[in-house]
């Protein structure tokens, strides 16, 4: 809906003029949990695409560090509920210091959305479950469409570029799909294997690292296993010290087709904690043989951009996360102490 008759991107919902938006030369995105996931991944593509410089920042530490804000300053708010008291707290204190606030929300009509210069809809539907999970795809998809938007108006890329990446995104319910038709009784099956585990690491690079923060945080809220995400390059800077025989630790492996670099460094990661014993659960490309090698267990993805992985790497964790919060029997729609919005600071 967003795309017009010339397939050109077109945000109507998007009150800061034109002029603006091609002023703007840095970008903030403030979020908390997911929302602040789905903001680590926006900003490698975002400064991929637009050539600005994109910070990411918890919300609730947004405002307490004195944050150099401008009129050129884009502050993107993303929230799920819209009623998150700290990103809230955050936009106001943005908007206070001249900076445009562009929200990205999945409920009508919210404070968030409300308060903000600028909303973009996710249009996901309501979100029942405590556990944040389509949308989180959504808020991903959303920044990507701001993103080339940005591109679009400031000619960084060339226009047949983002078409060609616009039809990548429309390309990934079906791969998202695929995943839910394909991958269920391996995800299972490892929940099977796993349910006992005191323990897990997440691992991954480049767009992979967030899935990785976003995995494990699955983990932690519905089926209460301690879980850490790392960046895949901090192994040995210090969590590697935490794996022994039988660890779990779940790599995001970049497709090889991308940077190549990236995937030989995963690879390599895989081959340092396998060595030590742990148990390695793989998200990776159909047929990557490396990844076979060493796995116990692999997450298959069908081929996709690099950029575009995330929107499918997240949703095999999602559902392992169920797994293991079924296997223990616990409700996976009501996690305890969470609530589903965050409405005090
Ligand atoms: O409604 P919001 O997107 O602002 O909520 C932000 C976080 O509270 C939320 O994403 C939380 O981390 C979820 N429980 C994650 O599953």
């Amino acid at each position: 809906g967003r795309l017009d008759d010339t397939g050109s991107i077109n945000l109507d919902e998007v009150r800061i003029d034109e002029h603006d938006f091609t002023m703007i030369d840095k970008i903030i995105v403030i979020g908390c949990g997911t929302a602040s996931y789905a903001g680590l991944v926006a900003q490698y593509a975002i400064e991929h695409w637009v050539r600005i410089p994109v910070e990411v920042e918890l919300a609730h530490e947004f405002r307490y560090r004195d944050p150099i804000l401008t009129p050129r300053t884009l502050v993107v708010a993303i929230s799920q509920s819209g009623e998150t008291m700290d990103t809230l707290m955050a936009l106001r204190h943005a908007r206070e210091q001249g900076s445009k606030v562009l929200a990205i929300c999945n409920t009508q009509g919210a404070s968030i959305p409300r308060e903000a210069d600028a909303v973009l809809y996710t249009h996901a539907g309501p979100e029942v479950a405590v556990a944040s999970t389509k949308a989180f795809v959504a808020q991903i998809t959303a920044t990507y469409v701001l993103g080339l938007y940005l591109a679009q108006l400031k000619g960084t890329v060339f226009r047949d570029e983002i078409r060609q990446t616009l039809d990548s995104l429309k390309a990934m319910p079906a791969k998202i799909q695929w995943v839910l038709d394909t991958q269920p009784d391996r995800v299972q099956r490892a929940a099977e294997q796993l349910q006992d585990a005191q323990s897990f690491l997440f691992l991954g690079r480049h767009v992979g690292y967030p899935v990785a923060l976003e995995g494990a945080l699955k983990l932690k809220e519905i089926a209460y296993t301690f879980t850490e995400g790392f960046a895949a390059g901090e192994l040995k800077h210090g969590p590697i010290a935490l794996v022994d025989e039988g660890e779990p630790v779940v790599f995001i492996v970049p497709p090889a087709r991308g940077r190549n670099t990236l995937h030989a460094k995963a690879i390599s990661g895989i081959e340092e904690v396998k060595a030590r014993g742990a148990y390695i659960i793989a998200v990776a490309e159909e047929n990557d043989k490396d990844v076979e090698r060493y796995a116990d267990m692999i997450f298959w993805r069908p081929e996709c951009p690099t950029l575009m992985s995330p929107l499918v790497d997240i949703v095999p964790l999602q559902l392992f996360a169920m797994d293991m919060a079924r296997q223990k029997g616990y409700d996976v729609d009501k996690p305890r102490n969470l609530a589903k919005s965050v409405t005090v600071e």
